[in-house]
């Protein structure tokens, strides 16, 4: 029997944090083997807000590397650059043309992200899960690994699936319906300076966030400013200590003990203690994804290579579905 495909994806606006380590890539690393995996840089929908063009490749290439850095294994996965296959861009158009308009004026990060831009809110960002739809139609996948804020994205994708199978499937399901893979620990990793609110790239203070590429110093300094509280014994799952909870779920999962062990040993500690904990087991997490991204950012042949082999399978797939669904809608195809 052939495996089940997965397809994932981050965006290359500005630095990966913890957040989306544990949310997404991590999970992609511990899964990988039993899967097909298709990890793509979601450069398309980068600009669905202002983006600098100055930086836009570079980025990718950076967000490519720290897959690989972070564990991706060429033997189960492949990595390529939304742009570099069109077909994402076409599905996307003719997925469109069967979306109510009201699905996308419902969707919470659309809200959220538009009331943040104010004035002159660009039709890409209303598109962004249409396009997101796309990527994953595309590789037919089968789950999709990702945080907990894009569940509802992954819902308006099967949405679409069934629209789109009821209108041109003469029964047949010419599109699958994917299903999102959330891991409860670390699916919402939240801000180190509030810790009811998400850890987001696009948080004005770099000191919300703990970057994969942040250096020993920044991570100490960050740790050091976070928000904490006035109790003394640490606990998690006090709805009245969500900076608690917060850190210690990241000590959990950067450390790599259970809940248990981490609720043990912290039951009696102060702040005083904790931070310096936090700081040293942080900075010796990242330390192995550092080095491996250097070496990667160093050898641009070898990631041009990646991305190349990674499109050209990725292509094929894409293209093939991308048919079907022209057929399935009464295209003639080209001669
Ligand atoms: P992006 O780049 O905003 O986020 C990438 C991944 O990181 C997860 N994430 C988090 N997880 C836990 N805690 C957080 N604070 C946190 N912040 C971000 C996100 O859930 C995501 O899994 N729309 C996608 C990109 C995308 C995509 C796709 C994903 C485009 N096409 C197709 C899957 C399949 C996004 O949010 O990117």
């Amino acid at each position: 029997m052939s495996r089940q495909r997965i397809l994932s994806g981050v965006q290359p606006t500005g630095n990966l944090h913890l957040g989306n380590y544990f949310g997404a890539i991590r999970n992609w690393v511990e899964i990988q083997s039993q899967f097909e995996n298709y990890f793509c840089v979601v450069d398309l929908h980068a600009i669905t807000v202002p983006h600098n063009p100055a930086t836009l490749a570079q980025d990718s290439y950076s967000i490519a590397a720290l897959y690989l850095a972070c564990g991706i294994d060429l033997q189960y996965a492949n990595i390529f650059i939304q742009s570099h296959v069109s077909a994402h861009a076409e599905l996307t158009w003719l997925l469109n043309c069967i979306t109510p308009l009201n699905w996308l004026t419902d969707m919470i990060q659309y809200k959220e992200k538009a009331q943040k831009q104010g004035e002159n809110v660009g039709v890409g960002l209303l598109d962004y899960p249409v396009l997101m739809a796309a990527d994953i139609l595309l590789y037919q996948a089968d789950k999709v690994p990702v945080g907990e804020d894009q569940k509802q994205h992954i819902e308006l994708t099967r949405d679409i699936v069934d629209r789109f199978n009821h209108l041109f499937g003469k029964g047949e399901k010419v599109l699958k319906s994917p299903e999102p893979l959330i891991r409860k620990e670390g699916a919402r990793v939240m801000s180190l300076t509030d810790g009811t609110k998400k850890m987001s790239k696009s948080d004005p203070s770099e000191l919300s966030r703990i970057n994969l590429l942040d250096s020993p110093e920044e991570i100490t300094k960050k740790i050091k400013k976070c928000k904490t509280d006035p109790q003394r014994g640490l606990v998690f799952d006090d709805p009245e200590r969500p900076e608690c909870n917060n850190l210690l779920t990241m000590y959990m999962l950067l450390s790599g003990k259970s809940k248990q062990e981490v609720a043990d040993e912290c039951a009696d500690m102060g702040w005083g203690q904790f931070k310096p904990l936090l700081t040293e087991t942080t900075i010796n997490a990242l330390k192995p994804i550092q080095e491996k991204y250097q070496a990667v950012m160093d050898d641009r042949g070898y990631l041009e290579s990646v991305l190349r082999d990674g499109r050209e399978k990725a292509e094929a797939l894409a293209v093939s579905t991308l048919n079907e669904v022209k057929k399935a809608m009464g295209y003639s195809l080209p001669i």
